[in-house]
């Protein structure tokens, strides 16, 4: 069980980090940082599970994209904790859009764009507290 007292963020690495193998170096940049990773697991998403979890994109001209390339491979969802977490990783993973990812960064290091304007990104990680006690349970029912 989590404590409503500590801060935590939902990882997701997405379809094209898992099939990379990019899984490892992903939670080794966490791990180094010296995040917990307090729950892990590998699943193929559905559509409602994502609906759910991309709920705020549900109407965007880019959802249906989204939603076939989160289902297109398995994904790896984590848990970490951590004094700040939320914005400590969103810090590692960098800017949403991969070529304006900073070096350095998850996505600045490992995404590029795609003529398709596909945005392939690696990972996901939570934009606030809020949103992380949200998505969660989404993917770990038994936490929360
Ligand atoms: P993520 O951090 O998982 O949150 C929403 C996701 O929607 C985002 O990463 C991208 O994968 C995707 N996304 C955001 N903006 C766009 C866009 N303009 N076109 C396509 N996909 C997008």
């Amino acid at each position: 069980m989590l404590n409503k007292d500590k801060h935590y963020t939902l990882l997701l690495v997405k379809p094209d980090g898992y099939e990379r193998g990019l899984t490892g170096e992903v939670l080794r940049r966490i791990e180094r940082k010296g995040y917990k990773l307090v729950a892990l697991r590998i699943c193929q998403a559905d559509e409602a599970t994502l609906a759910n979890h991309y709920a705020e994109h549900v109407n965007k001209p880019f959802y249906k994209g989204l939603i076939d390339y989160m289902m297109s491979a398995p994904v790896v969802a984590a848990v970490i904790e951590g004094q700040n977490v939320v914005e400590g990783l969103r810090s590692l993973t960098g800017a949403t859009k991969p070529t304006e990812a900073a070096p350095g960064t998850i996505r600045g290091d490992f995404a590029r764009d795609w003529d398709d304007d596909s945005v392939r990104n690696i990972v996901h990680a939570s934009d606030s507290l809020e949103s992380a006690w949200r998505e969660i349970p989404i993917w770990f029912d038994d936490l929360v």
